[in-house]
């Protein structure tokens, strides 16, 4: 591969990085932070379980089996830091940030405004517009306020008015500073996680429950857009969905039967449902899985992030050209990175993505935009801090922010783009 794709992305197309507010901000008090503490010890305690024969674990076993590294505490402390991290995404010379706006801050309790949250998200937003760089919010990133969970949260349809009401309140408080808006990050993942899987909070088991959340959310989002489009008709709302590649890793029948089915059931299924009410969808694109059979086998001689996942970067445009055949939206790819702490793949990943994104545009794919997952390391969810998906470095016991090797390289790619 050459060393610089040629490439012709128009001057508008949006290049940028996002986060998520319970993963960068610190002190915040909703579901999550509460779940943390009751759980810390019993993760520290199955994570030799989980991941001691990955290539990581001789580097990663010392945070893993460390229960402070299940707890978000301060994060990163982006909500004070953000003017700094800010800087950053000048450094890479973007013009977009995907972030989300923490609902346990705006209404901590039922029905009671904090108005000096709604005023720090003012300030956080008109920094950004100074800056030249679009602000993409979303209104739901997995974190809920206690209240909610308290009362079923999403398994309970009646708990959707919470919901829209949360979204009018916030987006007739920011008015026209925002343009484009994701309503809720990967209803599927959640719904999964946390309702199946038993891994989230509230880590029920339930099909059926996880199903019902599923709905729950797809219905909240056709409100919000219906609630948000009377605020501002030029709003631009989308979802967000992660979506895995999946492909058929011979030619027996059921090998390619079982991919249809996976990819059928784990995306257009889904958002099917949305497609009509969004103005755009956003892609998660993070890997690939090969299909052999009936179930799902990689390849031993793949690539994996530290996290496991399979890499396949160029993929990225077999599903732009699926979705847009699909559902003929404009698409912006939300989220798209790696968890890869020493940086040695975050390069080839970066350069394969933007030649697989400039092959799907050049196939007549409607793509708006590029934000890397994620700006800074934070904190993952049930895995806590150790994996590493910053496209800058945090050393967690300074705080100072570093930009990788990779970043650097990345920044000079877009301000070549973008003729900067
Ligand atoms: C989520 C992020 C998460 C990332 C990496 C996405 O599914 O939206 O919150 O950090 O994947 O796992």
């Amino acid at each position: 591969m050459s060393t610089e794709p040629t490439l012709s992305f128009p001057k508008r197309f949006l290049w940028g990085a996002a986060t998520s507010a319970h993963q960068v901000e610190g002190d915040t008090h909703n579901q999550w932070s509460v779940w943390e503490l009751e759980n810390a010890h019993s993760l520290a305690a199955q994570a030799e379980y989980h991941w001691h024969d990955t290539p990581q674990w001789g580097t990663i076993q010392r945070a893993a089996k460390n229960p402070t590294n299940y707890v978000s505490g301060k994060a990163v402390n982006h909500f004070e830091k953000y003017e700094e991290d800010f800087d950053l995404l000048e450094a890479m010379h973007m013009n977009a940030y995907r972030f989300s706006i923490e609902w346990s801050r705006v209404e901590p309790k039922e029905g009671s405004w904090d108005a000096a949250a709604i005023d720090h998200y003012k300030k956080y937003i008109s920094s950004l517009r100074k800056r030249n760089i679009e602000p993409i919010v979303t209104l739901i990133h997995f974190s809920l306020p206690v209240w909610f969970t308290d009362k079923g949260g999403f398994a309970r349809k009646s708990n959707n008015s919470y919901v829209t009401r949360y979204a009018e309140k916030i987006m007739s408080e920011l008015g026209s500073s925002v343009r484009y808006i994701v309503t809720i990050n990967e209803p599927d993942v959640y719904a999964y996680c946390s309702y199946w899987k038993q891994e989230w909070p509230p880590a029920e088991s339930s099909k059926w429950k996880a199903y019902r959340v599923m709905k729950n959310q797809l219905s909240c989002h056709r409100a919000m857009v219906k609630v948000l489009k009377k605020i501002n008709s030029k709003y631009r709302i989308g979802i967000t969905k992660n979506a895995v590649h999946f492909y058929p890793g011979d030619t027996a029948w059921l090998s390619r039967l079982s991919a249809d089915l996976l990819q059928y059931f784990q995306d257009t299924f889904w958002i099917k449902k949305i497609a009509r009410q969004s103005d755009f969808l956003g892609l998660n694109y993070y890997q690939s899985q090969r299909v052999l059979g009936y179930r799902v086998h990689n390849s031993e001689a793949a690539e994996y992030s530290d996290v496991d996942w399979m890499l396949a970067p160029a993929d990225i445009e077999y599903v732009l050209e699926r979705w847009h055949r699909q559902f003929k939206k404009p698409i912006l790819v939300t989220e798209n990175g790696l968890a890869d702490a020493t940086d040695e793949h975050r390069q080839d990943w970066l350069k394969e993505t933007i030649i697989g994104m400039e092959r799907a545009r050049k196939a007549g794919v409607p793509l708006i935009g590029y934000l890397h997952w994620s700006l800074l390391d934070n904190f993952e969810w049930a895995q806590g801090r150790w994996p590493r998906f910053g496209l800058a470095a945090v050393h967690y016991g300074t705080g100072e922010r570093t930009l990788r090797p990779s970043a650097r390289w990345f920044g000079r790619v877009i301000k070549k783009i973008r003729g900067v």
